[in-house]
């Protein structure tokens, strides 16, 4: 009985958990504040870890950085980086910048960060020498699995085709076929269709 019951709540579970990740989303950057810091008033424009902490983030969404070039894009999955506010010593593999090198001041940008590794990752801009990072221009998020990569962020490009060697390849061979990209909705599909033949071996 209480057996029948565990599996019946597992169920209900797993669906409410599939409907609830059934888009992406994109998420914008302390909301309609955008990402500023007013070196006037040492002050950011938004609380970024209030606003972080508001927001669940999954695999396949965007951070949407409303922006100008007084600021940077900083993405880390290292922490001791994230903590020091300076990229001087940050290693290639694990920080990122996306201020796309432009140095004027003030220019208007937009930049768009999709989120593609699961777990905790930083974000903070490393503009006036770190004072704004510093200041709180700085925020933490953690990516949860969700529907899992759309199509879209998930197939690297298939690799070229090497003919095989030797005299006997005439033109009855052909490169083979790409694999067909599935709309993001599949997924949906195969995480109930899995869900099903997970409960079907409880029973
Ligand atoms: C989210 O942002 C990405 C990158 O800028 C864009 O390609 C996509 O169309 C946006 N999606 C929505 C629903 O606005
Ligand atoms: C902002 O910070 C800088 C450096 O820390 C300091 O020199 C300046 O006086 C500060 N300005 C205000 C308005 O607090
Ligand atoms: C949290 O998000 C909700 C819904 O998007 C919003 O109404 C609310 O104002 C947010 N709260 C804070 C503290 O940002
Ligand atoms: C994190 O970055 C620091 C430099 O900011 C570097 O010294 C350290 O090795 C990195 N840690 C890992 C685990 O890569
Ligand atoms: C950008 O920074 C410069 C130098 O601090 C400042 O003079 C300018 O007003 C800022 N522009 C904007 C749009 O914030």
């Amino acid at each position: 009985m209480a057996a029948t019951k565990l599996r019946l709540i597992v169920a209900a579970l797993l669906v409410i958990a599939a409907a609830a990740a059934d888009a992406y989303t994109n998420h914008t950057v302390g909301g309609d504040a955008g990402w500023f810091f007013d070196s006037t008033t040492n002050k950011t424009s938004a609380d970024y870890s209030a606003w972080a902490a508001n927001a669940t983030f999954n695999l396949g969404d965007y951070l949407i950085f409303n922006t100008n070039t007084n600021q940077t894009v900083i993405q880390t999955y290292n922490r001791t980086t994230y903590s020091s506010c300076i990229i001087d010593d940050a290693l290639d593999s694990d920080t990122f910048q996306y201020d796309g090198g432009r140095n004027e001041f003030g220019s208007a940008m937009t930049i768009s960060v999709a989120l593609t590794i699961e777990g905790t990752q930083y974000y903070f801009s490393d503009a006036n020498d770190g004072e704004q990072c510093q200041q709180g221009m700085a925020f933490e998020i953690k990516v949860e699995h969700g529907l899992g990569l759309p199509p879209s962020l998930n197939q690297p490009p298939p690799p070229a085709y090497v003919p095989p060697p030797g005299p006997a390849n005439d033109e009855g061979q052909s490169p083979p076929a790409a694999i067909a990209s599935t709309p993001p909705s599949s997924n949906h599909a195969i995480i109930l269709v899995l869900a099903s033949l997970f409960l079907c071996f409880l029973v």
